[in-house]
């Protein structure tokens, strides 16, 4: 067992299904190994899947697109991505039906504001997963929403026919190699006040959405997006731990979280893609260049270098010493 001092309560869970959703994308389902009803949780909520990988212990952040009222088994969807540090590829190849796996409670960062008089979401290729069970609240409320989801063409797109199916007029799809473009600026102007807008999909996407809406005077209270960054590789480093006494190593493809974690840190984390805050640790002292790739910090904390997102971000010099 790889070592983690990771304190928090966990979900021991059985892969009991895995479908080929498309060529890159696979849906798992996961049933409780105990035989007792999994936490109940909102549209917009994420597990951690917990997956050793030989020496390394990975934590991949994943929506969960189940019905929200669903307690005998959660599904998630994962992409593979032969270019990512090595989770969805595990995920991918080496998870089967019978797996055992852990999970995380379900957290959520990107819920339904259920004041708004209207939900207008935008998805964009695997950002579709929390829309689905954002989605089925919705409906089960009673409450107007539309979707409008954009995906690089009919075979690629995930789920389009049970969205065609469920929802008919309220989900439109646009597809690249079509030509089609979500006509954002129109769509934009034409919502009732009240309306909130939803957005989970690749960084462009989410940007031109927000930015748009922004540029349009939305306020940003009516604004919810979920953007969890993978982290990114790089030379390897050390830290120095100040209050446990520690040097660690950084290696090329480990987060600096998942560094303390191996070395039986207890470091606290909610959503591993430097979107939530909750991993933020002091900075003591350096010597070089944090690599701040967090979008939790704003422009004036990244530049002060007294604080540091160890999910994804990382370190190049000569010395770093962190308060943890
Ligand atoms: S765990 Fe969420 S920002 Fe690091």
């Amino acid at each position: 067992m790889t070592k983690s001092a990771d304190r928090t309560p966990k979900i021991d869970v059985r892969v009991t299904q895995i479908v080929d959703v498309t060529s890159e994308i696979k849906r798992f389902r996961f049933e409780p190994t105990d035989g007792k009803p999994l936490p109940v949780f909102a549209g917009g909520a994420h597990v951690v899947v917990e997956m050793e990988d030989g020496d390394t212990l990975r934590r991949n952040p994943y929506s969960l697109m189940s019905s929200p009222g669903a307690t005998d088994a959660y599904n998630i969807s994962v992409r593979r991505d032969p270019g990512g540090r090595g989770g969805s590829m595990f995920m991918h190849d080496r998870v089967t039906v019978g797996s055992l796996l852990r999970l995380s409670h379900p957290v959520n960062l990107f819920p339904i504001d259920r004041r708004a008089r209207k939900h207008l979401l935008f998805a964009g290729g695997i950002g579709i997963t929390p829309t689905l069970a954002m989605m089925s609240e919705l409906a089960r409320y009673g409450d107007a929403f539309e979707l409008n989801y954009a995906v690089r063409s009919e075979n690629d797109g995930a789920y389009l026919d049970q969205l065609r199916n469920t929802y008919g007029k309220r989900v439109s799809i646009y597809r690249d190699d079509q030509g089609e473009q979500i006509p954002l600026t129109t769509l934009l102007a034409a919502q009732p006040l009240g309306t909130h807008l939803y957005v989970c999909g690749p960084g462009g996407m989410m940007n031109w959405v927000l930015s748009t809406a922004e540029g349009l005077g939305w306020p940003a209270q009516n604004l919810h997006s979920e953007r969890f960054l993978a982290p990114p590789s790089g030379s390897p480093y050390e830290v120095r731990l100040a209050a446990s006494d520690l040097s660690i190593k950084v290696g090329p493809h480990q987060s600096m979280l998942e560094a303390i974690e191996a070395a039986g840190v207890d470091a606290p984390y909610l959503c591993r893609g430097g979107a939530c805050g909750q991993c933020e640790t002091r900075v003591i002292s350096f010597d070089g260049t944090l690599l701040h790739n967090d979008h939790y910090l704003t422009d004036d904390e990244h530049a002060g270098g007294q604080k540091v997102m160890p999910c994804v971000s990382r370190f190049e010099g000569r010395e770093l010493v962190l308060d943890r």
